[in-house]
């Protein structure tokens, strides 16, 4: 059985005092929530504030990237070790806009996912076509390469520390979630190919989240498909009582 992850990305919103706030409302309405690994991942700055909030509770901390040496002279950028330092034990990475806007490529991914599984974190990989991809029938092309690329060189035995989130880039802040049917194809072919470039166990074992316009309505179809074992949530993620809806979405 895969444990559930229902994980809310925060992007650039939220300052200290809104965020301690949010992860403070947030956590008695999780409190129950059962076998959901719960995650939020606030910007860098309030990472420590909510660390404190959330110490002790259901709720695990993420960072949304990080850099893939251990320090040095790289102005401006996080490490996986100072991650883990302030609290956080998983670490989003790719996100399609980290690819977009800041020139992340497969290979920058591959080096901030292995650097932060060596930290001890955990990697959410994000993977996903864009609409022009998809309308050339480009799609599971484009998911190939980028699984292949994201987890190129990492050892079998690390695996476990990979989470693998399937965001179409169509689908991300637009409203338009990919329907249930669209979305398990995408991560039955996933799961298939995690299996070719690992072995079939740890596919098996390899939880693949869905994100795209995920919200309260709509994590129900979604979560009953068999390959899709959670949500990564943007905007419906930034209300406490939204998210908790999403969490809960069994009840
Ligand atoms: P969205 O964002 O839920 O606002 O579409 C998802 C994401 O970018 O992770």
């Amino acid at each position: 059985m895969r444990r559930p992850i229902i994980a809310g990305n925060w992007k650039m919103y939220k300052n200290t005092r809104e965020a301690v706030e949010t992860a403070a409302k947030l956590l008695p309405l999780v409190s129950s929530a059962g076998d959901v690994e719960i995650v939020i991942a606030p910007v860098f700055t309030v990472l420590g504030a909510v660390a404190k909030v959330t110490a002790g509770s259901n709720v695990r901390l993420a960072a949304q990237d990080c850099f893939w040496e251990h320090e040095g002279a790289f102005t401006g950028e996080v490490s996986p070790a100072m991650l883990t330092d302030v609290g956080c034990s998983h670490a989003i990475i790719g996100h399609s806009e980290r690819r977009q806007y800041f020139g992340e490529t497969d290979e920058t991914v591959n080096r901030k996912v292995r650097a932060a599984i060596r930290s001890g974190l955990m990697a959410i990989l994000c993977i996903g076509e864009t609409l022009a991809e998809r309308e050339s029938g480009a799609t599971f092309a484009v998911l190939e390469r980028q699984i292949k690329g994201g987890i190129a060189g990492i050892p079998i035995t690390d695996m476990d520390s990979v989470i693998i989130a399937y965001e179409p880039v169509w689908a991300i802040g637009t409203g338009k979630t990919a329907t249930d049917a669209q979305a398990q194809e995408a991560h039955a072919f996933i799961r298939a190919t995690l299996a070719s470039f690992t072995d079939q166990a740890t596919a098996a074992r390899c939880r693949i989240l869905y994100g795209g316009s995920v919200k309260p309505e709509n994590i129900r179809g979604l979560m009953i498909q068999e390959d899709i074992d959670g949500a990564l949530v943007g905007g419906a993620s930034l209300d406490s009582a939204s998210f908790a809806r999403i969490v809960g979405y069994e009840s």
